[in-house]
Order: structure tokens, then sequence, then C-alpha cells
């Protein structure tokens, strides 16, 4: 049953091949100094940083370098980023890349006009801005976080081994954002197949929650098909337009609250990613395939109902003659399947865990309250033993 909510996305979006020009008509619409950023090189060797410079000096702009945005974007990088703006006096961050630079402009954002502490203030008291925030505006190379069009900013500190998410309200959320799926092509393999687990995950985070007839799973149900879809044509042929294009706009719908509203969530998946991220630095997606398994086997009995209808929607299980379980079970060996194909590491050990980090990765991981079953540490020990 649906309850109460509330459906407010603030996002424009500019779609397709020829977006980028699109940013002609938003530049104009705030102040002259904008803070370009950018991450570790790659939009100046596949030619977007060329691209996005020649617009904003077309338009007049003064043009303030931020680059260097990591991938798992640092609190101290944030920090330089918010002397960078108060430095150049930026009236638009202008973030060029994937979730990290997004991201990590949003924290930016929200911390310019804050005497306070970002770490602090955002990630460990999950407060909300009291001050003047900085717009922000995206133009995206990477499908995958859905940060695009969401409040989303996850920010890693690592003295503390701590990754943390705050959603940020419509204020922070981007004013646009561009997405060009040709942007997407030069993206190395193993990124795409990230962003293309981190995309079908998030649509599993919400839809593993609940029982009742709701529209939003039946939602999530055909975003999934789409991915499974899409990614075994972009895994074959990279330069599939189609595919990656169905593969961008996915991501986006993936994770812009749409497919949330009026049902419960669970997101345990990626609290236990981003503690493997914590340890490890791994990349977001693949941190997320390598516990996903174990930890829906885990919580398979206690959703039984909704894994039978992902196997028989999602997977096109054969119900026929098998009992609720048989086909519960058969549905994750379809997507372990689908997982293989697309060459993602289904272990932690794969991306840098060692077992003498298991109980510290547990100690970074946040219990939330989870779906069908709150996790105990213990449970989580015994995930990440499972995926070592
Ligand atoms: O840094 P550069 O040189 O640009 O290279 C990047 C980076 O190494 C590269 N890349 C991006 N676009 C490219 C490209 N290389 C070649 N061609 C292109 N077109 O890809 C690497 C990864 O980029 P990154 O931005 O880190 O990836 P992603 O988009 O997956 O973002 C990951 C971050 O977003 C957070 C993650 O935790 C992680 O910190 N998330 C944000 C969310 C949100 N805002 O709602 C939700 C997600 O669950 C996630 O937690
Ligand atoms: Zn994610």
């Amino acid at each position: 049953m649906l309850g109460n909510f509330c459906y407010h996305n603030a996002t424009k979006l500019y779609f397709g091949p020829d977006s980028l020009e699109y940013l002609n008509e938003e530049l104009p619409k705030y102040g002259k100094t904008v803070q370009l950023i950018y991450g570790g090189g790659s939009i100046q060797k596949n030619g977007i940083y060329e691209a996005v410079v020649a617009i904003l000096k077309a338009n007049d702009k003064t043009i303030v370098e931020d680059g260097g945005v990591m991938p798992n974007p640092t609190i101290e990088k944030v920090r330089d980023g918010v002397r960078i703006a108060r430095e150049g006096k930026a009236d638009l961050l202008l973030a060029v890349g994937g979730g990290s630079c997004c991201d990590y402009a949003k924290a930016v954002a929200v911390s310019v006009h804050c005497e306070e502490d970002p770490w602090e203030k955002y990630y460990v008291r999950y407060e909300e801005p009291d001050c003047k925030i900085l717009p922000v505006g995206c133009v995206l190379t990477m499908a995958g976080t859905g940060s695009e069009m969401n409040g989303g900013s996850v920010i890693t500190n690592h003295a503390i081994k701590r990754k943390a998410g705050h959603v940020f309200g419509p204020e922070v959320m981007p004013k646009f954002s561009i997405l060009n799926p040709k942007f997407t092509m030069s993206l190395p393999r193993r990124q795409m197949i990230a962003g293309i687990y981190d995309i079908f995950n998030h649509i599993c985070e919400q839809y593993f929650s609940g029982e009742d007839d709701n529209t939003s799973d039946y939602l999530a149900e055909a975003l999934m098909r789409s991915v499974i879809h899409s990614s075994r044509i972009a895994v074959q042929n990279p330069q599939d337009y189609e595919a990656r294009s169905n593969i961008m706009w996915s991501a986006t719908w993936a994770l812009n609250t749409l497919i949330s509203r009026g049902k419960a969530t669970d997101w345990m998946v990626h609290q236990i990613g981003h503690a493997v991220s914590a340890w490890t630095d791994a990349t977001h997606g693949l941190t997320l395939a390598a516990v996903s398994l174990p930890y829906y086997r885990l919580i398979l009995p206690y959703g039984l109902q909704k894994f039978v209808r992902f196997a028989a929607e999602v997977w096109k299980v054969d119900p026929t003659g098998k009992t609720e379980l048989q086909i519960a079970e058969e549905g994750l060996a379809a997507m372990k399947q689908w997982m293989k194909e697309l060459g993602l590491p289904l272990s932690i050990g794969k991306l840098g865990a060692t077992a003498d980090m298991i109980e510290g990765i547990a100690d970074s991981t946040n219990l939330l309250r989870g779906a069908y079953h709150k996790l105990s540490r213990a449970e989580v020990v015994q995930i990440l033993k499972e995926s070592i």
C-alpha cells in the first residue's frame, strides 16, 4: 500500500549525443566564475575537457581549475575544494566526470559558506546545511551512481576507515546534468561493469523490501530487465550506442528517488560495500558485486516471497514443479551467472581485502535496520568470510 510521500526532483536533464550544447543554455543563469571539477585525467585524454572549456570560454566564464578528484573522494580533497572555491570566489561548481566528481561537488557546495568542519557536520552528525549553498552542474562521463539526479554525496575518511554518504535535499541536487552516452564509451571495461552492477544493486536495494502490490516494484523489475539486456550487449560491444544509452538512462532512474517512493528500502549491500572500500579503496560497484550473493542468500528466508517474484519476473525462472525455495534460489543462481558473464569479481579478496581485515571491515559497517532482516555484526563477519 502506498502511504504518504513527497516526490520532488530538482535536476534538469539534457540527454543524448549532442547534449553538451545545452551547457550554453545553462551557463548564462550563473555568475562569472566556474569551478571546473574533474578527476585524474580521463577527460583530458578523451577530449571532453577541451570541449567543455571551449563552451565556458565562449560564454565568457572565468575558469577556476579543481582537478584530481579521486574515485572514492576523500574529506581532505573536499577541504581543498572548499579552499579553492573560497579563494576563486566560485559562482558555479561544474563537475565533469563520474559519481565521484559529482558527489564531491555537492560536498563542496554545502561547505564553502559553512564555518564548521564538513566531515563532522554532514558525515558524522548528518545535519542539513544551514548556509548558502553553491549551485552544482554536472557533465556525466560514467553511468552508475545516479549522482547526476540525486542529493547523494559519499565521502571517505581514510584516517578513521569510514566511507559515509549524506543524502542532501533538492537544494543541493545538481541544477542541471548533461548525459551524453558517447562520453561513457572511453571507460575501461572494469569501470563499465562496475557501473552496471552499481545500477543493478541500487534497484535491488529498493526492491527487496515489502511484499505488497506496489507500482515502484513493477518499475524496478522493468529497469532490472533493461539493465540485464543492455549490459549483455555492452560487454560484447562496448561501442553499441543503443546499449550504452539505455544503461545511462537506467542508472539515472535507478537512483533518483522515484522507485523508492511509498516503500521501505534496504541498503545493506551498500553499507558493507562502503566498509570494504574504506579498508581497500576498491571500486564502488565491484565491492557491491563481491558481497551481494552471500548477503542475499542470508536474507532470502526472511523475504522468500519477494525472491520468488524476483526469480519469476526478472530472471524468467520456470516455477513448474519447484518449491518456492527452489525458485528463489534459481533466481539468485541466474543472477550469479549474469555477474560472471559480465566478469564481475565475486570475492572481496580480489579487491584487496585480506582475512585479517574482516573484523575491522565489520566494525566500519553501518548496521541499518535492513528490509527483511536486521544484520548482526556476526552476520556481517559471516558474509565477509564467505566473500574472501
Ligand atoms: O578520475 P578520472 O581520470 O576521470 O577516471 C575515472 C575514475 O578513475 C574513470 N572515468 C570516469 N569517466 C570516464 C573514466 N575513464 C575513461 N572515460 C570516461 N568517460 O572512472 C573511474 C571511476 O570514476 P568514479 O567517478 O569514481 O566512478 P563512479 O561514477 O562509480 O562514482 C563512484 C563514487 O560514487 C559514490 C561511490 O561510493 C563512489 O565514491 N556513490 C554515489 C552515490 C550517489 N551520489 O547517490 C550512490 C552510489 O551508491 C555510490 O555510493
Ligand atoms: Zn551504489
